[in-house]
Parts: C-alpha cells; sequence; structure tokens
C-alpha cells in the first residue's frame, strides 16, 4: 500500500523509535511551529526531544484507529488531554498539524508524488476527526 510504504521510508517499521523517526518528528515540529505564534506558545514549556518520542508513538493509534475505527484507551487519552478543558487545542489546529505532517513527507520521502499526499490524508483523517470531535 502506497501509505505503508510511504511510512516504512520515511519513519521506519515496528514500534521501536530508531533515528529516522527521531529525524521526521524533528523536522515535523519545525514546520509546524513556523506555522503559527499561537503554536509556538502551546509548546513554550513542552521538551520536543520527548515530544518527537511520544509523537512517534502515538502514530501507531492513529494507524490502528484508521485500521480498526476503534480508539485505543491511548488515543481516548490523548483526545481527552487535548480538548477545550486541558491543552485547548481548537478544531483548526489539527488542519494545521495534517498540512505540517504532508510537508514533512514531501520533503523527506525520496519517492514522494501527490498521490501519497492523499494516501497520508486518508490514513490520518480518521483519527484526527476522532480528535477534533472531543474538543
Ligand atoms: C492527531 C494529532 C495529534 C496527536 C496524535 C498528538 C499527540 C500528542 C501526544 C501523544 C502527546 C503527549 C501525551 C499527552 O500529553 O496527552 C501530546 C501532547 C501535546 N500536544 Fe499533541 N497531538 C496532536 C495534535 C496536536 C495539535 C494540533 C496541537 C496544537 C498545538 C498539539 C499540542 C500538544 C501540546 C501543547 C501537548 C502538551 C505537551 C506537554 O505539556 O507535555 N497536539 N500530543
Amino acid at each position: 500500500m502506497l501509505f505503508e510504504e510511504s511510512y516504512a521510508r520515511v519513519i521506519g517499521q515496528g514500534v521501536g523509535i530508531g533515528d529516522k523517526g527521531r529525524v521526521f518528528f524533528s523536522r515535523f515540529y519545525s514546520i509546524f511551529f513556523s506555522k503559527s505564534q499561537q503554536i509556538r506558545d502551546k509548546f513554550a514549556e513542552v521538551d520536543i526531544d520527548t515530544q518527537v518520542v511520544v509523537l512517534q508513538k502515538s502514530m501507531f493509534h492513529m494507524i490502528s484507529f484508521y485500521e480498526t475505527k476503534t480508539a485505543t484507551e491511548y488515543l481516548e487519552n490523548i483526545a481527552q488531554s487535548h480538548n477545550r478543558d486541558q491543552y485547548g487545542i481548537k478544531p483548526e489546529f489539527y488542519d494545521i498539524w495534517l498540512e505540517s505532517l504532508i510537508e514533512t513527507v514531501a520533503q523527506l520521502d525520496p519517492e514522494y508524488e501527490d498521490s501519497l499526499a492523499l494516501a497520508w490524508q486518508l490514513a490520518m483523517t480518521p483519527g484526527i476527526q476522532f480528535m477534533k470531535f472531543q474538543y
């Protein structure tokens, strides 16, 4: 599958946190932070090296939601921590999150092509909708 092959090229296979994943998510955060001051402010107190690892871990749960349409407890917990009562992540920020993720793929996947942007969008959208819905 297009998405899975691209994922393996840019992040790697398996559940371990490898060098590829670190490079990918570090690049993701620099793109994401370049999009808005409001986003940078949300992360003002956050250790980005740790965040790179937790985001990589959460990808497994995003993909699992896409494949099974059932949220793991982990994804439920993230959705709650991001809601209006906690981190207060408004739905529109998720669109920027996804856009930044796809820009990262475009920069780092040597086999990037337009159809891959669609493949990544389709794979991430269920999890994103789940997060937005619990805002
Ligand atoms: C589907 C998209 C996203 C995923 C999978 C995700 C995942 C995570 C995870 C796993 C954590 C650490 C666990 C936790 O605190 O609950 C976290 C923390 C956080 N996320 Fe997200 N996130 C997403 C979108 C966003 C967006 C759009 C923002 C907007 C600015 C954001 C801002 C934050 C902040 C501020 C923290 C807190 C870090 C801390 O205080 O330690 N996240 N996220």
